[in-house]
Parts: C-alpha cells; structure tokens; sequence
C-alpha cells in the first residue's frame, strides 16, 4: 500500500515516490487512481498505443493519429500531442487534467496511450477487440533516454547519478518496472489479441515501409503522397522543432526542459556514449539471463 502523495492532487509539482501496483512500480499518484483505471470503459474503436516509458511513444501517436486523420491536419497542426493521445493511468498533475477525464470527454474515434504492461491493461480493451500498437525499443538506449527525461520530468522520483539510475533500470525499480518485464510480457501476447508490435529502429531505418504497416494494420489505405506527408511530418527533426509534439507545451513546473530536450537525440546506439566497459559487460550479462526463453530480438545499432 502506499498513502504518500502530494495533499492536493491538481497541484504536483513535487518528486513522487513508486508504489507498488499489483508488483508493478507505479508513481504515487497513479497509485491512487489506479482502481479507476481498472474499470475504464474501452470502445471497440479506440486505439491504444502501448509502450516502455522512451521506447517512441510520442512518434507512435503522430504517425497513428496521422494515418487516422488521413493526413497532417489543422488538429494535428494545433492541438499538442498529449491532448489528442491521453495517457490512461496518468492522474491530474499541474493543471492538467487526468487522462481518465480527457478520455471521458473525448469523442470518438479515441487515440489512447499506456505505459502499462500488459497485465495492468483494463480488461475493456480486450472485451471490445481494440487494436493495439505496442512500439519497443532496444533497453540500452531506453535506459539513456529514460534518464535524462526522469530528471525532466518532475513527477518522477529523483535518478540519482548515472551508475544509481543504472542499478535501478537493471533490477526494474523504475517506473513501470523491468524493461524485460515489459517487452516480453506483450510479445507474448501479440497474437492473441489485435497487436502491432513494432520495433523503434524499424521505424527510423524504414519510415515509409512502418507507416504503412501501421496504416495497413489501422484499415486505412493512403495514397504514396500522404504516406510521405506523414512521413516527413513525423521525422525526428520536424517532430523536434513541432510545438505540438516536443512538449514545449507543458508547464515547467511539471517538466524541465532545460535539463534536456524532450526531443533528445533520436538515435539508435547513443548508449555508447554513457555505458562504461564495466556497465555494459554486465548489462549483457543480465540481459542474456533475461532474454534467454524469448524470441524477441533487439538491435542496438543500426
Ligand atoms: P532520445 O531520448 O533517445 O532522444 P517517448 O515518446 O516514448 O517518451 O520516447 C522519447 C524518445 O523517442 C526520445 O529518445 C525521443 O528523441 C525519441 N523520438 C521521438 N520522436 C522521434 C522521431 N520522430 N524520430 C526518432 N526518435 C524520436
């Protein structure tokens, strides 16, 4: 159990702690609105887009709203991406809404965003046969990335260095838990229900050839100029400078983003550049321990 949150909840602006839900590390304030979450009320023509925290989530949500609007619109143009996407289990922070609230005042068709994994997914989304995009992306930059966002991102506990935060990815006391948790569990499931799941690297190696799969997968049938449209619109350096998309929108009291862009790299391999020789024999010890019984295969560079 855990009662620890900030007195008021449409004011957080400090660093929560993780509670533990149903085995999972949750923020504190997700804690408390997780019974909610359980019973939210999918329709069957909702979208859920499913993902580790920094696996892609943002890019996924352009390029699927995109292909659902049937191009780059004046809503995709205007209205920030955590508007049109909200996020299921994120309870109200700052002024914003809970994204339970934003849903229920949303018209259909909805776009959805978890970092959940599977196992916490409200039953709804499988009773009403939703589809569902689960993006993943390659642990050792997932691990960089979620670093320099957890210092951002004032709702979350605080890193500590480098080698504390890497320790805390490793043994999965983060938020959302172990990454290897995670991409498994909903691999696991991919043909049981309607999931696409895709691969970050595919994406920036492929973008034409993903966003088709992913229009393909949706039911929609673009023509090859809005395909590339979307294309160039959900390209690293466009989403960089997009307002909308590169959560300049959002208070600073709720993430700061002179500790690090939102839009950081966009890279596959930039581990390099902050794993020690040490860390990453035993990140690839670890990882060959977990990985073991999967299929699932990552790639860390291109
Ligand atoms: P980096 O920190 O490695 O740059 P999420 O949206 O799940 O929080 O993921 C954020 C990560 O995805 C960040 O990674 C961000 O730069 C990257 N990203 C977002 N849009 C991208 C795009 N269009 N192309 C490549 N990477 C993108």
């Amino acid at each position: 159990a855990c009662n620890i949150g900030p007195p008021n909840p449409t004011r957080r602006t400090e660093r929560q702690r993780l509670c533990d839900v149903k085995g999972v590390p949750l923020i504190s304030s997700m804690h408390e609105i997780f019974g909610r979450v359980e019973k939210f009320q999918a329709k069957a023509d909702d979208v859920l887009i499913a993902t580790y925290p920094k696996a892609g989530t943002t890019w996924m949500i352009e390029i699927v709203d995109s292909i659902r609007q049937g191009g780059i619109t004046k809503e995709i143009k205007t209205i920030p991406s955590h508007e049109r996407a909200p996020y299921l289990e994120m309870n109200s922070q700052d002024m914003i809404p809970s994204g339970l609230d934003l849903l229920e005042a949303m018209p259909s068709p909805r776009l959805v965003k978890t970092h959940l994994p599977f196992q916490l997914v409200p039953p709804s989304f499988w009773d009403k046969g939703c589809k569902v995009i689960y993006v993943a992306r390659n642990a050792k930059d997932v691990l960089v990335s979620y670093y320099f966002f957890q210092k951002t991102f004032i709702g979350l506990p605080n890193t500590g260095t480098w080698d504390d935060f890497f320790e805390s990815f490793l043994s999965g006391n983060v938020e959302c838990g172990s990454w290897f948790d995670h991409v498994t569990g909903w691999w696991d499931v991919r043909e049981k229900h309607q999931i696409l799941y895709v691969f970050y690297e595919d994406i920036l190696q492929d973008p034409t050839g993903e966003v088709e799969r992913v229009a393909c997968f949706l039911g929609h049938t673009l023509d090859k100029g809005t395909i590339q449209e979307i294309v160039k619109h959900t390209s690293f350096n466009m989403m960089k400078d997009n307002p909308m998309t590169n959560a300049s929108t959002m208070s600073t009291s709720v993430l700061d983003l002179s500790i690090s862009p939102f839009m950081r790299k966009g890279q596959v391999g930039d581990w390099k550049n902050h794993f020690t020789v040490a860390q990453n024999e035993r990140f690839e010890e670890e990882y060959r321990r977990r990985m073991a019984k999967t299929s699932l295969r990552f790639r860390t560079e291109l």
